[in-house]
């Protein structure tokens, strides 16, 4: 009889008992699902993956008769709360793994020999730690799970006093990619220009020259090459959770900082749609002025360029596409933060820069030799 089974593999469409089929564990990205154990206790389903989340860990208690109880960890910190109930408790482990880096290579699970409760569970990350945890299942069959991609997604059976039976749902296949959707940042371009936020004027170099010579002209050039940092950097919980490290595809409303001439900056919607999680890279701010001198002539020079800081949320759909063409879908917020720079330009004049001028803009035609007069 159907009841007698101690494993059961169960296709997609297949509904687990007790689970109806508006359960989040009777439909979602797994196949091959495997149940070991009976029909006693009520049914349970725990997973969060439609909020993006994972399970990274899991913890067993068994008496010499079977597994007493069970409870799962989720990589937002949260977990199951115990299924069954402690008792004899002779032997008990727990196994966490990090999803980012890790995930399960091997599952093996055995009854309790009369097909009425689960009696063992061994499982086993790719990283090789171990859990095995239940009653001695010397000369019992060994039902061994697929684990497909690793990554556990959550966990069905049934339990009551023990653990009646148990499965697994393994995302059924690798991440071919994950992109983030419909994003749209809390601010506007138009409220953060309005607002000059986290723009600023920076004074690169500074120079007061006096020309030493009594009977010759001088070119006094004032010039450099400073190397400034930018970068970019979004924190998706979701590329974290998936262990994915390569580049996202982004859409929606993205948020950008920009350049806005060769020397300032401003915010802008960008039409990149990929983007590495996080960049970062060197830029180089070049400025240069000559100046003829005459002899005791005195020169004030400087060198300013805008620089720019941003970090801010955004709402969005993060979307995992699966190797073998399946997919899902999920809401999860995020952040962005981004450091950048325009060109650097530079000034020269015979009247030293007070200390709170409004630095202005050096229009590129004059950056060529300059007379004071
Ligand atoms: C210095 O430059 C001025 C202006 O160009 C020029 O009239 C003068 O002859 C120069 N003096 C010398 C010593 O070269
Ligand atoms: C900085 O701004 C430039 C010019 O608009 C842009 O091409 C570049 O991608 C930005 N860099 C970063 C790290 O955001």
């Amino acid at each position: 009889m159907f009841f007698n089974a101690r494993a059961l593999f169960l296709g997609a469409a297949a509904l687990f008992f007790g689970l109806s089929a508006a359960d989040d564990c009777a439909q979602g990205p797994w196949q091959d699902v495997q149940y070991v154990g009976g029909q006693g206790g009520s049914p349970y389903c725990h997973t969060k993956y439609l909020d993006g989340t994972v399970m990274t860990g899991i913890e067993v208690w068994a008496s010499k008769k079977e597994v007493e109880a069970i409870q799962f960890y989720y990589s937002d910190g949260t977990n199951s709360g115990q299924l069954g109930k402690v008792d004899k408790n002779k032997k008990h482990a727990r196994l966490d793994w990090d999803s980012s880096t890790d995930g399960i290579s091997q599952v093996k699970t055995w009854g309790n020999g009369k097909g009425e409760s689960l009696g063992r569970v061994y499982i086993r990350t790719k990283g090789g730690a171990e859990l095995d945890v239940g009653k001695d299942t010397d000369g019992q069959d060994t039902y061994e799970s697929k684990t497909a991609s690793g990554i556990l997604l959550g966990a069905f059976g049934r339990s009551g006093e023990v653990i009646d039976g148990l499965g697994l749902l393994f995302l059924k296949s690798k991440i071919d990619k994950i992109t983030v959707e419909d994003m749209v940042f809390k601010e506007t371009p138009d409220q953060l220009n309005a607002q000059m936020k986290g723009l600023q004027t920076v004074i690169l170099d500074y120079a007061d020259h006096t020309n030493a010579n009594t009977d010759s002209n001088e070119t006094f050039t004032f010039t450099k090459t400073e190397t400034r940092t930018t970068s970019k950097k979004y924190s998706q919980t979701a590329t974290h959770t998936f262990g994915w490290s390569n580049a996202i595809e982004l859409s929606g409303k993205i948020l950008d900082l920009g350049a806005s001439s060769t020397t300032t900056l401003k915010y802008e919607y960008s039409r990149s749609s990929t983007e590495e999680s996080t960049q970062e890279k060197g830029v180089q701010l070049a400025y240069s002025v000559s100046t003829a001198l005459k002899p005791g002539q005195r020169v004030f020079c400087r060198a300013t360029a805008m620089s720019g800081e941003y970090k801010g949320d955004y709402t969005a759909n993060v979307h995992i596409w699966l190797e073998d063409g399946g997919e899902f879908k999920f809401a999860q917020d995020g952040t962005m933060e981004q450091v950048n720079w325009s060109q650097a330009s530079s000034i020269c004049q015979d009247k030293e820069f007070p200390p709170d001028d409004a630095v202005p803009e050096v229009p590129a035609s004059k950056r060529a030799l300059k007379f004071i007069a």
